[in-house]
């Protein structure tokens, strides 16, 4: 994916300003960036659930800058939004299944289903659980196993470490790297940039709705970035 001059915002507030930014395929690609940065919006915008103002995003050899989100779905862009996202009354399958309700994903859905549940164990041993009922780690795991759920091909992910206890976040970033190895780019933002710079591929930082630096891991710890935006 190719995103070119991206300038985004909500209602006549513009948040980002011009950003380039190119997603390696089978690559593990993050955003970093201090608070407030753009990056959820950065994400939303590629998705569509914020309408970009300008710019173009390639993908696949189509322009998709302005395809409403389910049409990214059909391509296989999926977007894991912050925060957990399980249907609390439904069984923990039954939310899998959920996932996987677009055409591409229902053909691949035994596959795919044994692909979640041999990257998240805890999900088949609590399959006929009622999803509300698990930890906050477990919920995070689902909602990444339902996403993985509709086939995608790149898988965008808002903070999936944030609020869980260290031992979860390592979990969550092992099965990210197995999620790699199936051959799903990824885009991945976080705030936790020990583990990010540890298992990413390439970087790029945000900052006031603009990037302000690019590189391999140890690129970005070397040009001092960290230390400049990060307050790491
Ligand atoms: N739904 C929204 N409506 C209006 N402004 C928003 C909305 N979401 C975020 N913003 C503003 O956009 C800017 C960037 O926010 P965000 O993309 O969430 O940053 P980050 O994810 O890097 O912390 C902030 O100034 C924030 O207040
Ligand atoms: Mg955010």
């Amino acid at each position: 994916m190719k995103i070119r001059d991206l300038e985004s915002g909500y209602g006549s507030v513009q948040i980002l300003w011009g950003v380039d930014m190119s997603l390696r395929e089978g690559a593990i690609t993050a955003l970093l960036g201090p608070n407030g940065a753009g990056k959820s919006t950065l994400l939303r915008s590629i998705f569509g659930t914020v309408r970009p103002w300008k710019g173009s995003i390639l993908y696949r050899d189509e322009d998709i800058l302005h395809l409403p989100p389910h049409r990214k779905v059909d391509r296989g862009i999926a977007l894991v939004p912050e925060g957990r996202h399980v249907f609390a009354g439904m069984t923990v399958k039954e939310n899998l299944l959920l996932g996987a309700y677009r055409k591409r994903a229902r053909e691949r859905m035994e596959g795919n289903l044994g692909l979640v549940f041999s990257l998240f164990p805890i999900l088949e041993e609590r399959q006929d659980q009622r999803a509300g009922t698990l930890s906050g780690g477990e919920q995070q795991m689902l909602t990444i196993a339902r996403s993985l759920m509709a086939s995608p091909e790149l898988m965008m992910l808002d903070e999936p470490s944030q609020g869980l206890a260290p031992k979860v976040v390592e979990e969550v970033f092992s099965a990210l790297t197995r999620i790699r190895e199936e051959g799903v780019t990824i885009l991945l933002v976080e705030q936790n940039v020990e583990n990010v710079l540890s298992i990413a591929d390439y970087v790029y930082i945000l900052n006031e709705g603009r990037v302000v630096g690019e590189g391999r891991p140890d690129e970005i710890e070397k040009a001092g970035l960290r230390k400049a935006y990060l307050g790491l």
